[in-house]
């Protein structure tokens, strides 16, 4: 069926992966990319499928209503998948404010234009809200978040995440408008903005640069390759039903600690440095505020409706991430020249 598809932030990380795998899965879809290209947003991180005949890029800005409203009603959208945010949690401790803006007022803005090209004649229209494990807060030794665990943001990511959640499903209960959420766990592979924990500590062991743990490093986070991420996302796109939310997690806890050790013995092997070389720039320091204890996923729902499952190992996919940054280092030189000096150096020093 002829669609045309908006996908906001797929010059990302993770929107990327999306965006590839729907202009190459789906060639009856138009596939709409909308970024403003932020320091996150690079289109060397697509470039593979920018010439695509059912792909186009268009660069604006989800803050801007009257652009939204433009585009929308140029394209008629017939379903949108949201990606487009601020996604650094340290970065939300330092400008609370941006968060605010991009992922709560630019999620209502990309609402108000949908109702306002549809006038809440919703057939076959589709409004994915792509959100994160970190609305439900901070998990104790046990437990894991379930679809109905209740919403408990402690940083200011998560806060304007939640808010973002809340706009849409009251778009729904309010205006009749279809929608489908899946909040997510950590996402770890290719084209991750290194300021992230696995892509910043490979960069660094690469350049021989100390490795900042946070704290006791023994907090604990579930991560999911971003492929399947990207498959999940196709997954509950085509098959749920609407209004429902799902929960994406990789089935995969390790603590800070136990990761970087792993990632520092493969990084020995693929770099040929003598056993425990990298493990020595491991630095502990001060630790983040507010920063959440645990994160655990119960992805349960979403294998038992839609059959979706991890295809990828946490060592296949940490091996094959590597790889990638080895092989990929003009990428990172890219992405570390300018503006990020300043970040890390306001960060880390
Ligand atoms: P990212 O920071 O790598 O990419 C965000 C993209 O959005 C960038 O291309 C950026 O240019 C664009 N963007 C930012 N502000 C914009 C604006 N005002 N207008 C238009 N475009 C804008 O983020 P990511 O890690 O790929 O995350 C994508 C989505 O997935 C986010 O909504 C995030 O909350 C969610 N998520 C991320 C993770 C994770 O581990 N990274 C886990 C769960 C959910
Ligand atoms: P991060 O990749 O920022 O994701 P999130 O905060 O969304 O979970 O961080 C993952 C974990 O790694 C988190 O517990 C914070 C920790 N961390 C460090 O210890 N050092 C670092 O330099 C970074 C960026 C993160």
């Amino acid at each position: 069926m002829k669609k045309n598809i908006l996908i906001t932030g797929g010059a990302g990380f993770i929107g990327s992966h999306v965006v590839r795998l729907f202009v190459n899965k789906y060639p009856d879809y138009h596939i709409y990319n909308l970024d403003s290209l932020t320091y996150a947003g690079n289109l060397e991180n697509i470039k593979d499928i920018e010439k695509a005949p059912n792909y186009t890029f268009l660069k604006a800005d989800i803050k801007d209503i009257n652009q939204m409203n433009t585009l929308f009603k140029t394209h008629q959208f017939d379903a949108v998948i949201h990606l487009a945010a601020e996604s650094h949690v340290d970065r939300s401790i330092k400008d609370p404010n941006a968060f605010i803006e991009t992922n709560v007022l630019g999620t209502a803005n990309l609402l108000n234009a949908f109702r306002n090209t549809w006038q809440d004649n919703y057939t076959d229209k589709l409004f994915y809200h792509v959100s994160t494990d970190e609305v439900y807060g901070s998990l104790g030794k046990t437990g894991l978040f379930e679809e109905t665990t209740s919403y408990d943001p402690q940083s200011p990511y998560a806060a304007s995440k939640a808010s973002s959640d809340h706009m849409v499903r009251s778009f729904g209960n309010t205006y009749g408008l279809p929608f489908v959420i899946s909040n997510c766990s950590n996402n770890y592979g290719a084209n991750q903005f290194p300021e992230k924990l696995i892509p910043l500590f490979i960069n660094n062991i690469q350049n021989g640069k100390a490795l900042p743990v946070y704290g006791d490093g023994q907090y604990t986070r579930d991560w999911l390759f971003v492929d399947d991420h990207a498959k999940a996302i196709d997954t509950i796109f085509h098959q749920s039903e609407l209004g429902e939310t799902y929960n994406i997690g990789g089935f995969n806890e390790w603590t800070n600690l136990d990761l970087i050790k792993i990632l520092c013995e493969l990084m020995d092997e693929k770099l040929q440095k003598p056993k425990g070389d990298s493990a020595k720039l491991i630095t502990y320091v001060k630790d983040r505020a507010g920063h959440d204890r645990r994160y655990a996923i119960d992805a349960t729902k979403l294998n038992k409706d839609l059959g979706w499952y991890p295809s990828v190992t946490f060592e296949e996919g940490l091996s094959k991430t590597i790889d990638w940054y080895l092989e990929n280092t003009k990428w990172l030189d890219n992405v570390t020249s300018g503006s990020y000096q300043d970040y890390y150096k306001k960060m880390y020093s």
